[in-house]
């Protein structure tokens, strides 16, 4: 939609407001954060900051796609209380997985413990009868890589800032992932339980980076964790919880289902297995689904243990069988109406990803290249 402003754009792309803004006063043109842009300028601004417009492009068509199937969420039905979605940010080694695990395993019956070294790409917990569904994407970069192509599937981001390192590169740039997704932040300072560690240091970097926690008078809570020996985690979990009911996150069980991969991959005996975040509607088996490239009529569904399910409703962490191809992270998945217009659209878009890697590769220099084409 244009006119499309800084502070849009910023949200759209997964990049700093501040970025954008430098970028036009060093075209001369100085501009505030609400300041409307052309297309072309929000086009070259993207384009500047490494994010693919035919994605974009692909993602309004996606939007559209939503709008024709539910006329708009808003008019159905049913809208209700969906878990909170919350996805774990920090620096490399900081305790992101480490975290997650500990948090899992508070949920997992003993008998299941062992199904937490199988790697999942979500999973849900339950605390004070509130259900939160945690994403563990692999890193920050896959978040704004996410972000920019239009999945944003996450509510609450919770910051991992391990106390004895504080504030690192990567810290930062989540930071302004996060708050170009424009959700509420939770600091986890992690690895509390180590000897010697400077709170106030850890604070301290954090005010400088437009962080300032709530016992310094600021926004952002920060709570003590040590995934190793669980100090903090009922904390954490009660944080997030007080967020979730300050927001009320809502969806739609009645629309036709839609969300975003997460990740997926091909299994001997199962086919195509995709980790799934239904974000609105609910997806039953036999729903036909188009998923980026990939379409196909959902064969089964599992929970994050492994169950299998009928249906998922809004915000449920899903393994579906099924896809004919495997679709990439942050691909877009839509029940169709039925198979064929599933069909027709992974086709057509097959089609023009193969344009594009064509183009992209240049001409061709050898009869080899011609062959393998
Ligand atoms: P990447 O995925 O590589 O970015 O790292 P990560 O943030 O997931 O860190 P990970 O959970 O792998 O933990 C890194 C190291 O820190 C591991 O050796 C963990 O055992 C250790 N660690 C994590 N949390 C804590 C903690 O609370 N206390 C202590 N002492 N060590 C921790
Ligand atoms: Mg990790």
């Amino acid at each position: 939609e244009f006119p499309i402003t800084i502070r849009s754009l910023s949200e759209a792309i997964g990049r700093p407001a501040k970025t954008l803004m430098t970028m036009m006063f060093q075209r001369g043109e100085p501009l505030t954060i609400n300041a409307g842009l052309d297309e072309e300028t929000a086009i070259e601004l993207s384009m500047e900051c490494g994010v693919d417009l035919e994605v974009r492009h692909e993602r309004d068509i996606e939007l559209e796609l939503v709008e024709k199937l539910t006329g708009g969420d808003d008019d159905v039905e049913g809208e209700t209380i969906r878990p909170t979605i919350v996805t774990i940010l920090g620096h490399v080694d900081h305790g992101k997985t480490t975290l997650l695990d500990a948090l899992r395993s508070a949920n997992v019956a003993d008998g299941e413990a062992g199904g937490i070294t199988q790697h999942i790409a979500a999973y849900q917990v339950e605390h004070e009868g509130q259900k939160i569904t945690f994403v563990d994407t692999p890193g920050h970069a896959a978040f704004g890589e996410m972000r920019a192509r239009g999945a944003n599937v996450t509510d609450i981001v919770v910051l991992v800032v391990a106390a004895d390192d504080g504030v690192m590169p990567q810290t930062k740039e989540a930071i302004s992932h996060a708050k170009a997704a424009g959700v509420p932040v939770i600091v986890a300072m992690n690895k509390i339980d180590l000897q010697g560690v400077d709170e106030q240091r850890v604070l301290q970097e954090l005010s400088t980076n437009n962080v300032l926690p709530a016992e310094w008078g600021g926004d952002y809570e920060v709570i003590r964790t040590s995934a190793t020996t669980r100090q903090g985690l009922d904390e954490l979990l009660h944080t997030i919880v007080l967020t979730a009911e300050l927001h009320e996150y809502k969806g739609n069980p009645n629309v036709p289902a839609h969300g975003v991969c997460l990740e997926a991959f091909r299994d001997e005996g199962r086919g195509v297995l995709a980790w799934l975040i239904v974000q609105q509607g609910t997806l039953r088996i036999g729903d036909d689904v188009l998923c980026g490239p990939a379409y196909g009529r959902i064969r089964a569904i599992y929970d994050d243990h492994g169950n299998e399910l009928e249906e998922a409703p809004p915000s449920t962490p899903i393994k579906v069988s099924g896809l004919d191809v495997v679709p990439g992270a942050g691909d877009h998945f839509f029940a169709m109406a039925d198979i064929d217009e599933a069909r027709e659209a992974a086709e057509s878009r097959r089609q023009r990803g193969r344009a594009e890697s064509l183009a992209g590769r240049g001409l061709p220099r050898t009869l080899e290249d011609i062959l393998n084409q």
